[in-house]
């Protein structure tokens, strides 16, 4: 009896001690990944919701379109612009994908020690990758639907100014010269006016470096100073050697049990993992996400959101000073006593939509993004901000109040306060948003701003 209590108190005793190291190593999950194949154990949401400029829009959309109605008011202008839909890769990315990822399924496949399952090694065997170069970052099935689905939510929520029939004094759309906008520009009339209303949209000439739906492609210093200059990517690439990132590689390759797998390779999966998870929402996630953790997926997020954080967001001040040429636009459209039509809407590009966002003041962090800053924090997420079909609208209310012209500020169809606003309501006075932006709309001159001078050459 006595012995067999001793025992008894010993089991309990020892299993506790089992529990506490297995709770207090920190190798724990990996110890377990090395000793049988196992299914990622990723969701989908987990996936989809880190994808960086690569999340489909479903992900962040407000399905909410009930009328936006205040008393007393009623909506009478809109200005918009709106990032194209989910596309194809790039033709570097969809070079890399034929050439290193095929190689990496073989190396997978043919490899008995792989820890992935059965079933994603079944699905992988099945992958393939047909998209030809000639097609790079073409609208996708998927971006027509983000675009069409998003211009008749905007239809539900504005019904008097955004009408069914197509009047050229009452709307005007423009999109730059690609085939992605142009897409995206024709996927949004349709939801507005049906598929067969949209023959007589008419369109202005779509241009390359159009001067207000692409300002940067006009801007010199810019793509010398930001776009091209090295130290914009200092962070993002000292990030690559940090633990977070080696560790994600490291999962990699204990999953894959391919042992040449560079940080390089792991953002190609990365990046073609989001490709595949956005174009597809019926269909489980890309293959190629099963090789990642949570961590690891968010490695590469952050990645991603130091990137464009330097190159098109806060990181120099010049960046987010040219989209005052977008704002001018913007004020010029949305005045209540202008002659232009009624709702303007710009399919244009993340580039764009970042360096507004950040012209306004939004998504701003108190201390600037650095490869530190992993575990902070941080309202600067481009997966929110960016994701495919990113959109962001102004819409003039009228109101009988006496209060004059109101503002309502949409970012992916909800409402947002703006720095120097009323933080307790959302309409912002067209005067309060004048008075805010003046000085950067006063002296918005792009050929000025973006001046590459002399004495700057000799430095
Ligand atoms: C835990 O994993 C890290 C990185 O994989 C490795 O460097 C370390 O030696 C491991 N520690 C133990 C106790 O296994
Ligand atoms: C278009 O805007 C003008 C004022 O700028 C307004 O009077 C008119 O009602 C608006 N049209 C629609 C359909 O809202
Ligand atoms: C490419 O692959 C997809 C799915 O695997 C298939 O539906 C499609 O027909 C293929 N296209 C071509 C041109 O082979
Ligand atoms: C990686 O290793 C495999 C053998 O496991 C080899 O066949 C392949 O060429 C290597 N790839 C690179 C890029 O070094």
């Amino acid at each position: 009896m006595i012995k067999s209590l001793i025992f008894v108190v010993l089991l309990v005793v020892s299993e506790c001690f089992v529990l506490q190291a297995a709770a207090k190593s920190p190798n724990a999950s990996t110890e377990e990944e090395l000793l049988e194949p196992q299914c990622s154990n990723l969701k989908r949401h987990e996936i989809e919701s880190h994808l960086s400029t690569k999340t489909p829009y479903r992900v962040v959309a407000n399905l909410d379109d009930k009328p936006i109605t205040y008393p007393e008011c009623r909506a009478t202008r809109i200005w918009s612009v709106i990032r194209h839909g989910t596309r194809n890769p790039s033709k570097e990315h969809i070079e890399g994908t034929k050439f290193r990822l095929v190689q990496l399924k073989e190396q997978i496949l043919k490899n008995p020690q792989t820890k992935l399952c059965p079933e994603e090694l079944n699905r992988l065997r099945f992958w393939n990758f047909n998209i030809s170069s000639e097609e790079e970052k073409y609208l996708t099935a998927e971006g027509e639907d983000e675009l069409q689905e998003l211009a008749e939510r905007m239809q539900n929520r504005f019904p008097n100014l955004l009408v069914y029939e197509y009047d050229p004094d009452l709307y005007y759309f423009k999109y730059t010269k690609t085939q992605r906008t142009l897409k995206s520009a024709e996927s949004f009339t349709s939801g507005l006016f049906g598929k067969h209303g949209i023959g007589s949209v008419e369109y202005p000439e779509a241009l390359h470096k159009d001067p207000v739906l692409r300002f940067y492609k006009l801007c010199k210093k810019w793509q010398t100073d930001v776009d091209d200059n090295p130290k914009t990517f200092d962070n993002s690439k000292r990030f690559l050697q940090e633990p977070e990132i080696i560790e994600a590689v490291n999962h990699m390759r204990r999953r894959t049990q391919v042992q040449n797998i560079t940080a390089e390779d792991a953002k190609l999966i990365y990046t073609i993992c989001g490709f595949e998870t956005a174009w597809y929402p019926q269909q489980d996630p890309s293959v190629w996400c099963s090789l990642f953790n949570t961590d690891a997926i968010r490695a590469f997020e952050f990645f991603e959101d130091l990137e464009y954080f330097w190159n098109d967001g806060y990181g120099y001040e010049l960046t987010h000073r040219m989209a005052c040429a977008a704002m001018k636009n913007m004020f010029e459209y949305i005045d209540p006593n202008s002659n232009k039509p009624n709702a303007t809407f710009y399919f244009t590009h993340s580039g764009t939509l970042l360096k507004v966002l950040a012209h306004l003041g939004l998504y701003k962090d108190s201390e600037p993004l650095t490869y530190r800053d992993f575990g902070r924090e941080r309202a600067w997420r481009t997966s929110v901000i960016d994701a495919f079909a990113t959109n962001l609208a102004f819409v003039l209310y009228e109101c009988d109040n006496g209060n004059g012209p109101m503002i309502l500020t949409l970012h992916q169809e909800r409402p947002i306060r703006l720095p120097g606003c009323p933080q307790d309501q959302d309409l912002c006075s067209l005067k309060t948003l004048k008075e805010k932006y003046n000085r950067y709309l006063t002296s918005c001159d792009l050929e000025e701003i973006c001046h590459i001078h002399q004495e700057h050459d000799e430095n």
